[in-house]
């Protein structure tokens, strides 16, 4: 059974705007949302809701995300975006784009036709080739762009996104940004932008006790009223109502034999401990602590690489050899902590950017340099050259 809610729980105030405007999209003109809040919360859980229910009614969906480990490529969300839904296909044939698709060649390589873009670099133009693209794309029943992690974003894709915001209403394209609440660029574009009514921000509360029952019980497949009552109370004082840590929770009571479920329902079996406030690092550090020393080195070295990794450095920075390394990788899967990343082969990922901060908030300074450095080591003995990401990597 997965630890997670097949149900959106509350957001209601979030879920009525966001579906109006989606509506407003399909049928009248844009908008521009940006989705505010802490790690967990569940800005990317309602930014996919949205985006299906846009799939269900026929509205194209481009996805891309910034991420604080690849190099710092210019645009890569917007990239990620427009290469999600015009990958391997011509551009659309419109004659307000067509002087412009040089210029898009810079994010769709695909449509590169051999002539150089005139625009020398020029960010405006790109952000205006990109506005005509998305307006083309929604121009018949309206497009969903999402664009999650901006805290993440490059400063490029920000200007573009904030001309996207400020033009967005004279076409039929909704954008929806994500973004933790972290002072930042993309927080002051996302307070400026709602300031001079460009676009609206819904910051993500944390759930009420009531809420996170009934989301722990979503979890569980149940009823709120059948979750055992001080399972509900430990899950809300532990987890402060952030969805993330519920989970994490809950897994782990499932994990330790604690919470049972059968024919009578969920039962609580022995004593639950309460957990110390850091209900989270304590919740992962006692599924990395069952993995044995090694399980936890090989972790250890994964969060110091980052929310993904290299399977191939972390091997070669805890000298496991492969049988090893396997196993162990195998158990850190079973145990939630990780997966496999569908985007590059050998590479896996922490299920979550909670997980790998957990898991570094248990290192003292010391360690965390030493295997930085190991890590930035076999980065480079590895890769030559450090190609594509791994040179951020390294860095
Ligand atoms: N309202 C909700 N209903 C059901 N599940 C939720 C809800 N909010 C969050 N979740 C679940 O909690 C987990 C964390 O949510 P999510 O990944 O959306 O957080 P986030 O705000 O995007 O975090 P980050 O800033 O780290 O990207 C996910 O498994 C998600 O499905
Ligand atoms: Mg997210």
């Amino acid at each position: 059974m997965g630890i997670r809610s097949t149900r959106l729980i509350g957001r209601d105030r979030e879920l009525g705007a966001l579906s109006e405007a989606l509506e407003k999209a399909r049928t009248d003109h844009g908008g521009a949302f940006f989705l505010v809040g802490e790690g967990g919360i569940g800005k990317s859980r309602l930014a996919a809701d949205i985006a299906s229910r846009a799939l269900a009614t026929g509205l194209p969906v481009l996805r891309g995300r910034a991420s604080s480990i690849g190099p710092m490529v210019p645009f890569r969300p917007l990239a990620e975006a427009l290469l999600s839904h015009f990958r391997g296909g011509l551009p659309p044939a419109a004659p307000e784009l067509d002087p412009l698709v040089p210029v898009l060649a810079r994010l769709v390589p695909d449509w590169y036709r051999g002539d150089r873009p005139h625009d020398n670099g020029n960010l405006l133009v790109l952000a205006e080739a990109v506005f005509r693209l998305l307006s083309v794309a929604g121009r018949e029943g309206g497009c969903l762009i999402v664009l999650e992690d901006l805290h993440n974003a490059d400063a490029e894709t920000l200007f573009i996104v904030e001309y996207l915001v400020d033009n967005l209403a004279s076409s039929r394209v909704m954008l929806i940004g994500t973004l933790r609440g972290e002072p930042g660029e993309a927080l002051r574009l996302a307070t400026a932008a709602a300031q001079r009514s460009s676009s609206h921000t819904f910051e993500l509360a944390r759930l009420d006790a009531e809420r996170t029952r009934e989301f722990a019980a979503a979890c569980l497949e149940t009823e709120p009223a059948a979750v055992p009552a001080e399972v509900a109370n430990l899950l809300w004082q532990n987890s402060e109502g952030v969805p993330f840590v519920v989970e994490e929770l809950l897994h782990g009571m499932l994990g330790d034999g604690l919470l049972v479920g059968g024919a009578g329902g969920w039962q609580v079996v022995g004593e639950l401990q309460a957990r110390v406030p850091e209900a989270l690092i304590s919740s992962i550090a006692t599924r990395v602590d069952a993995l044995g020393p090694d399980g936890e080195t090989l972790l250890s070295v994964a969060a110091v690489l980052g929310r993904r990794f290299p399977l191939s450095v972390v091997q070669a920075v805890t000298d496991m050899d492969d049988r090893m390394l396997h196993n162990h990788i195998s158990a850190s899967v079973a145990a939630h902590l990780v997966t496999t990343d569908e985007t590059t082969p050998g590479w896996y990922a922490f299920r979550h950017p909670l997980t790998a901060e957990a898991l570094l908030a248990r290192l003292v300074p010391s360690t965390k340099a030493n295997l930085a450095r190991r890590a930035a080591d076999a980065v480079e003995l590895l890769h030559p050259g450090l190609p594509g990401e791994l040179c951020a990597l390294a860095a």
